[in-house]
């Protein structure tokens, strides 16, 4: 059966295409989400049910929109709807690509401003602020304690929290590297996927990779790493709860890119020579690799002064710099280094979350593509720029995103690939053999009812964490942990 889009652009190579798919995979996901994720629910635990969802769910879900994209050649929104009409199926469906591109435009809406925080750290790392802030740390403390022998150290979330706000009070300058970020994201996508995307991939990522074993060989010689270890392997199982589930199958999603659709937008990009199966299992392990390395590298650091694991987002704002600032001179080259590493690894991941919507209006007659990502930017620079001025939405807007579209547009892509279209269509995209059976079980009858099942205890788990009451049968159900 051939393809049925009409995508010109594809990519250059399949080394390419593994650099620019990785790129996507790897990003603030790794560095910035993901430690305070598993730090907030239990380390070890949540780890060994992350990496669960990312095999069972996450790579099943992964394939399916591969094969989904190749074999309409189009945008997630008009390749779903043209997969249904081709197989006589409700062009319905069609829903399924929209809430998948919109999560994917509202994670961009958010992404880009923690993009710009971490390319204004840059400059502040290489200045040596970083030394600053613990200085300040230190010597608030000697005058507490100058005061009063007995008062308690001023801690480093004390003085972090200050310097966090005082970063960012200076709103207008997050506007500028918003707007820089945003115009390099623009530069790059309107180049086109094999010029653009591709390009800026297989420099960016191995010179990311360079980087990240440079800077984890240094967080385990400095840092503490017999802490991060026992933190991050030894499990504490009495912190799960279903909330967990949601945050671990939100995670593994939000960090292999996987039910935005971006991996069907990708996949209509893609040549029948590569190997979708193989692909999927390259990107989903490098992907959960660097997420592990990524927790070497910071919580070892984190444990070695002294701050708290469980952070929340300001871990990678907040805790990280002032650990650096702690380190002299040597804090300033890593503390540098590692800003610059986090940069490039979001720049490939945001190039990408545009290209969802830039391939769909590419679409429509009259619009180019510069024309197309210049449109997208300059929205995105207006909501980036709400974000900047309002600067309390993130968390909300990440949590509705990454732990409920996600899993959702996942859930229809999966019932869509295994019991709406054809065996057979399916079959032209992932072979006949074994891979193909085993695929076919999983996302029929593993994925659909583990995922609706995640979702609905995993909400209602969410719902009693932000205070709300909930009949009391459902509490009982939910268990302590809610
Ligand atoms: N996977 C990227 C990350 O981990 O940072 C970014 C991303 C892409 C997140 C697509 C979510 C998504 F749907």
């Amino acid at each position: 059966m051939a393809t049925i889009g009409r995508k010109t652009d594809t990519w250059g190579s399949r080394f390419g295409f593994i650099m620019a798919a990785v790129g996507s995979s790897v990003g603030l996901g790794n560095f910035w989400r993901f430690p305070f994720t598993a730090g907030e629910n239990g380390g070890g635990a949540f780890i060994i049910i992350y990496l669960a969802c990312v095999l069972f769910l996450g790579l099943v879900v992964l394939m399916a929109e591969y094969s989904l994209g190749r074999k309409s050649g189009m945008s997630a929104i008009e390749g779903i709807h043209s997969l249904a009409r081709a197989e006589g199926k409700s062009s319905n469906w069609g829903a399924v690509g929209w809430i998948g591109s919109l999560a994917a435009f509202f994670i961009l809406t958010f992404y880009i401003v923690i993009s710009a925080w971490v390319i204004e750290f840059i400059p502040q790392a290489m200045s040596g602020s970083f030394q600053t802030f613990a200085e300040q740390a230190a010597a608030q403390t000697a005058a507490a304690q100058a005061a009063d022998p007995n008062a308690a150290a001023v801690t480093i979330a004390d003085i972090s929290s200050q310097n966090f706000v005082k970063s960012i009070s200076d709103r207008l300058l997050v506007g500028f590297f918003l707007v820089l970020f945003i115009a390099i994201n623009v530069f790059i996508v309107a180049r086109g996927v094999k010029g653009g995307i591709e390009r800026a991939a297989t420099i960016l990522m191995p010179a990311f990779f360079i980087l990240l074993i440079g800077i984890v060989g240094f967080a385990l010689i400095e840092g503490d790493a017999g802490a991060a270890a026992s933190f991050l392997l030894s499990p504490d199982f009495s912190k799960v709860g279903f909330g967990t589930f949601l945050a671990a199958v939100g995670q593994a999603f939000f960090s292999l890119s996987v039910g935005s659709c971006l991996m069907i937008t990708y996949g209509a990009y893609l040549s029948r020579e590569t190997n979708i199966p193989r692909s999927s299992a390259i990107v989903a392990s490098a992907d959960t690799m660097v997420a592990l390395i990524a927790g070497f590298a910071i919580f070892p650091i984190v444990f070695a002064f002294g701050a708290d694991p469980a952070g929340g987002p300001g871990l990678f704002f907040i805790s990280l710099p002032i650990a650096f600032g702690q380190m002299g001179e040597i804090g300033t080259v890593v503390g540098s280094a590692f800003f610059i590493l986090a940069l490039f690894a979001a720049l490939t991941s945001s190039i990408s979350l545009m290209e969802v919507a830039v391939s769909w209006l590419e679409e429509r007659q009259g619009v180019t593509r510069p024309g197309a990502a210049m449109g997208i930017g300059f929205v995105l620079f207006m909501i980036g720029m709400g974000y900047v001025f309002s600067g309390t939405f993130i968390d909300f807007a990440d949590f509705i995103t990454g732990n409920i579209m996600l899993p959702l547009c996942a859930l229809l892509v999966s019932i869509f690939a295994g019991w709406v279209l054809s065996r057979k269509m399916l079959e032209s995209e992932l072979g006949e053999g074994n891979v193909m059976n085993m695929w076919r079980f999983m996302v029929r009858w593993v994925v659909p009812p583990a995922l609706t099942f995640i979702l609905i205890f995993g909400s209602l788990d969410a719902l009693q964490g932000f205070g709300m009451q909930l009949p009391g049968f459902l509490t009982v159900l939910l268990g302590p942990n809610g």
